[in-house]
């Protein structure tokens, strides 16, 4: 049988997200001990740095009662040429889940078709489908469904904005997506979510009257030497306490982190009471404990 990837937001279902949430915020009351992995290995391949995601992926693996094994392509054969076909085969032949973080979302897609157990995407240059579980579990803890509401996407039409462009269409929520030109999402995704998704040039009116509003770094991973032309690029897209002042008065503020202050997000806005980017990191955990648990014992 094959396995059950998190390749993309869209190898879950809304009802699969929406119960996945549920999951997520029992298991984060839980008080007991819990190990459905025992025994269970993760391996975590990463082409790229994280904090977070090596993180909660170890730290859940530990709860669980199972282990994870950090491979670098530093000091791992795929950093020297080994197909990635390969790597997929023997290491699934090995361990019971595998997480990769790279650069090309193609790589995690071949990962997929040639593993024999489940391969989740821990961010590719497209998409970060466990960033926004995370930020769905922390929206609906403070606000309940998201359903009907209106989400601001303001800055880089990057692998997280792409990802909410999936939760759009899966979770039935409006996305304002506010890029400057040359900056914006896929066209293609843009036109399947048509009737989910609106782009503008406006910080302001993507802001508008918005339940939640979300940024990112306006240079990811991988485009560090871009960094001084975005940011003149980007000028008039950070999110600070005018944007969040035309947005709902009860409106949430995401991050995915880490945060550049004085780029996309002021200080003011980032610690502010709005913001909720800490427990919005910390739901990584759970979000993932869920999705481990969906993958690996419900199969
Ligand atoms: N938000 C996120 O994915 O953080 P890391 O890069 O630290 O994993
Ligand atoms: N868009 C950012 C997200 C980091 C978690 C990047 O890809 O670098």
């Amino acid at each position: 049988m094959n396995p059950r990837h998190l390749v993309t937001l869209t190898d879950l279902s809304g009802e699969e997200i929406r119960n996945l949430i549920r999951r997520a915020v029992e298991l984060k009351q839980l008080k007991t001990v819990y190990e459905p992995l025992k025994n269970k290995v993760l391996g975590l391949v990463f082409e790229k740095s994280s904090t977070r995601t090596r993180v909660s992926f170890e730290t859940a693996m530990i709860q669980f009662g199972g282990g994870s094994i950090f491979l670098s392509p530093r000091d791992t054969q795929l950093g020297r040429g080994e197909p990635v076909e390969d790597s997929a085969r023997v290491l699934s032949r090995m361990v019971d889940c595998i997480m990769l973080r790279t650069f090309a979302h193609r790589t995690v897609e071949i990962f997929a078709e040639y593993s024999k157990v489940p391969v989740i995407n821990g961010l590719t240059d497209r998409f970060h489908p466990c960033q926004v579980l995370a930020d769905l579990q922390t929206y609906f803890e403070h606000r309940g469904d998201i359903a009907g509401k209106t989400v601001a996407w303001i800055g880089d039409g990057n692998n997280m904005c792409q990802t909410y462009i999936h939760a759009a269409q899966l979770l039935d929520f409006k996305l304002k997506i506010a890029c400057p030109e040359g900056y914006d999402p896929e066209a293609e995704l843009l036109s399947q979510a048509a009737d989910r998704v609106e782009l503008t040039r406006s910080p302001k009116e993507a802001a508008q009257d918005a339940d939640l509003v979300v940024t990112d770094v306006w240079a990811s991973m991988g485009q560090e030497q871009e960094q001084a032309l975005r940011a003149e690029i980007f000028a008039g897209f950070q999110v600070d306490a005018q944007l969040m002042a035309l947005a709902a008065p009860d409106a949430l503020f995401m991050h995915c982190l880490p945060a550049h202050r004085g780029e996309e997000v002021s200080s003011e806005v980032l610690e502010s009471p709005q913001s909720v980017v800490w427990e919005e990191a910390e739901n990584r955990l759970h979000a993932q404990k869920a999705l481990l648990e969906l993958l690996l014992v419900q199969g």
